[in-house]
């Protein structure tokens, strides 16, 4: 619900559970109130600080004063604010103040779409907008502030519209998506990232914020492995069940800064937008830029609260694939199968292997165009192998098709291989910055996705390939981040749009390929999980997660993944072992079990890097990926224990919605000697219910520890146990927990309880 009380000059946005409010001041700037638990009584502007240094500010002695502690809603800079802005334009002249005031508002049912970018979405009966232009009557521009409400999921969206409304052109140098300009928590504020780096994603980060600016960030061209475009905001002690907590997501797969300025009067400004370094963007007369769009959450019970908004949020609002709502075909990829030495008849033997073992669909990872037969060579060249593939795409997923299987394929088109035909045919379509050494990466360069007849020759090379075939699955890689890069159709001084220009030809590209085949199940994918973004989501509803397939590594990759994004959207296979990331070696079963938490599938060669008794596990992990995908992909996920509290072990929980049946997956990472069993505390079940045990993978009815076992008195070995019963009460699988023994290196359970 939105209300705008013209006499107070208040805008108040309410969700089912928070309240966001802003103000005027006199001289007509914006200035954030309030954003949190829902507010019962409507505020009026005494949050703003205006009591301190007052308004009208503009003709007074005290103007910077004022401009640099008023609580921006839009922060702008050069005119006497000097924390961080969220817009900088340049003038003709080469000056960058800008100062924005009110204009006007307007409240519309729905939700506007954002032109070229991917963006939520929602019925009148789901959302309301609210506009609010601002402009700067100096440099005739206009800035439009977008505000989505989505009550339900307790969601606020943002975006910006920039418009050029005077006779010559502008230069925006920085324009993010939101900022919330607040009060720092009396007990401090801390900053939660999800960083990492390839093969080690998304690993959950906690620091106290200080004064002067803590940034997540990516400069890459792309979201990175190394930084995720998110930012939790923890006031006091906010934990994982407690306390209050903000959540910010950016819906692009770009550069992006998410970054936190503590003031020298305590007061915290959150920004979140498209990096400003080496942005530049050229504003004609009458033209608009258009900010992506950030997603806001509050919660004031903790992080499991954010992530059942951004959960449930994602899958209403912005995963727009009709497989997120359908049990994913379980596939076998042949990639650490294989690597490049394949051909048809290897494919065909490994397909008829998995079908044997009741897996569903064939994925032909890279190798299979050009002459790629290792990975320096033919991206760019998406013609079919006749050698290893003959008869092309379509023979072969008519084959697997024949085998009873579904049939999905590998892409890499934003790339372009120096060795490579269309690269000796166009050097000019990679970008490349004329005189200098270009900087290879995995030996490729990058496609000037910039430039229609770049995207246009890439994609109907890859729509001949694929003429006829029975494709099912797409997974679209990319394998490089964006460095060292020009782009030959902005030489005239505009090199600074081609970043922001490049992700709108990606997003063009894949809408493309989904418009080709509309019924596609569609994966992103780029090195392993450098681009698990909101952004990626709305054209494919599953993201390749990691290259590390390892059980162990994956249980903080998902972890933090999972706080953030639905967990029918992690990509997660089983590999082989030793792992071929780590080393390790670790239970197959437990492997499913940690698979079991994404989209389920396999990599690696059945005939060789499994024995017959890891094989015959097989169908049954099959079906019990059908039988739980319900609660996993539906249902409300509970973090339990995180390995990353020095626990030895983690847990987490999949529950029904109507706390009807609760999935448990517990892993030792390490067994321990000498210990005693432990209690797990489930959540979000009914209290007053009984629940059944229904199934306990891999456990007993006494669950006996690995070999650990005490001496006593008669020196007789006494197993320690945890203790399963068959019925629980809710309130006792709350509050007691089951009794579950440390188990050996590794070892894992699945717990299933069903509401009687
Ligand atoms: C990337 C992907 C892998 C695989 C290879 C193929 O690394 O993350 O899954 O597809 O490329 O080259």
């Amino acid at each position: 619900m939105i209300a705008y009380d013209k006499e107070k000059g208040i805008f108040q946005l309410d969700t089912d559970h928070t309240t966001y409010l802003m103000g005027l001041s006199a001289d007509g700037f914006l200035g954030h109130i309030y954003y949190g638990k829902r507010l019962l009584h409507p505020a009026g502007t005494a949050s703003l600080h205006l009591h301190e240094v007052p308004s009208p500010a503009v003709l007074s002695r005290e103007k910077m004063t004022f401009l640099n502690t008023f609580p921006f809603e839009y922060p702008t800079g050069g005119a006497g604010d000097l924390r961080q802005a969220c817009l900088t334009v340049t003038d003709e002249e080469g000056n960058n103040a800008c100062e924005l005031t009110f204009d006007r508002a307007q409240i519309v049912d729905g939700k506007p779409a954002l032109e070229g970018l991917p963006a939520s979405f929602g019925e009148a009966q789901d959302v309301s907008t609210l506009k609010i232009t601002l402009k700067d009557h100096v440099l005739d521009l206009s800035v439009t502030l977008l505000y989505s409400v989505f009550p339900r999921e307790d969601v606020i969206t943002r975006s910006v519209l920039v418009t050029n409304e005077a006779g010559q052109e502008r230069t925006l140098t920085r324009v993010l998506s939101a900022c919330l300009d607040m009060d720092n928590d009396p007990e401090g504020t801390s900053l939660l990232t999800l960083d990492g780096a390839w093969a080690r994603e998304r690993h959950i980060e906690v620091r106290k914020i200080g004064h002067g600016r803590t940034d997540a960030a990516s400069v890459a061209g792309e979201s990175s492995h190394q930084e995720n475009p998110f930012v939790g905001i923890l006031k006091g002690d906010a934990s994982q069940d407690h306390g209050e907590v903000y959540g910010l997501t950016f819906v692009y797969s770009g550069n992006f800064l998410g970054s936190c300025e503590l003031s020298q009067y305590d007061t915290l400004r959150v920004v979140m937008g498209i990096h400003p370094d080496g942005f530049a963007w050229t504003l004609k007369s009458g033209e608009t830029f258009t900010a992506p769009e950030v997603v806001m959450t509050y919660s004031d019970a903790g992080l499991t609260e954010m992530t059942h908004h951004f959960h449930d949020f994602f899958r209403a609002h912005l995963i727009r694939s009709r497989y997120l709502h359908e049990d994913r075909p379980v596939l076998i990829n042949n990639w650490e199968g294989t690597y490049f030495d394949f051909d048809r008849d290897r494919l065909l033997l490994l397909a008829k292997e998995a079908k044997a073992n009741g897996i569903e669909m064939f994925v032909m990872d890279d190798g299979w165009f050009g002459v790629r037969n290792d990975d320096d060579r033919s991206l760019g060249d998406w013609y079919v192998n006749e050698t290893k593939l003959p008869g092309g795409i379509k023979a072969l997923s008519e084959a697997i098709h024949d085998i009873g299987m579904k049939f999905g394929i590998w892409i890499e088109p934003e790339m372009i291989s120096p060795d490579s035909d269309l690269y000796r045919a166009h050097p000019d379509y990679a970008m490349q910055i004329p005189g200098r050494i270009p900087a290879l990466a995995r030996d490729q360069l990058v496609l000037d996705l910039t430039r229609k007849e770049v995207r246009d020759a890439v994609m109907s090379q890859i729509e001949a390939s694929f003429k006829g075939a029975q494709i099912d699955y797409v997974k679209w890689d990319m394998n490089r981040q964006l460095s060292g890069i020009g782009s030959a159709l902005y030489g005239d001084g505009r090199q600074g749009e081609i970043l922001h220009r490049y992700v709108l030809g990606l997003y063009e590209m894949q809408q493309r390929l989904l418009d080709d085949f509309p019924d596609l199940l569609f994966e992103n994918c780029s090195s392993g999980g450098a681009r698990f973004d909101a952004g990626m989501l709305y054209y494919s509803p599953q993201i390749w997660t990691s290259d590390d397939t390892d059980a162990i590594e994956r249980l903080r990759i998902q972890e933090g993944t999972a706080l953030v994004y639905p967990l029918s959207t992690m990509g997660a296979h089983v590999s082989r072992c030793p792992n071929e990331q780590v080393g390790r070696n670790t239970p197959f079963e437990t492997r499913a079990n940690v698979a079991l938490a994404g989209t389920f599938g396999y990599e690696l060669d059945l005939s060789r890097h499994v024995t017959p008794e890891e094989k015959a596990l097989i169908p049954e992990q099959v079906k019990r990926y059908h039988k739980y995908h319900h609660l996993i992909a539906e249902g409300d996920y509970y973090r339990l224990v995180s390995w990353n509290d020095r626990t030895p072990y983690d847990a987490w929980e999949c529950t029904a919605k109507d706390g009807s049946e609760a999935l448990v997956t517990l892993v030792q990472v390490l067994g321990r000697p000498n210990t005693h069993s432990h209690a797990i505390r489930l959540k979000g079940l009914d209290p007053s219910a009984t629940y059944r045990l229904e199934e306990a993978v891999g456990a007993t009815g006494r669950e006996y520890a690995r070999e650990q076992s005490i001496w006593t008195r008669e020196n007789r070995i006494e197993p320690r146990c945890g203790e399963l019963k068959k019925e629980y009460f809710g309130d006792e699988l709350m509050n007691i927990g089951i009794l579950v023994p440390d188990l050996g290196d590794g070892q894992s359970r699945l717990y299933h309880f069903v509401k009687e």
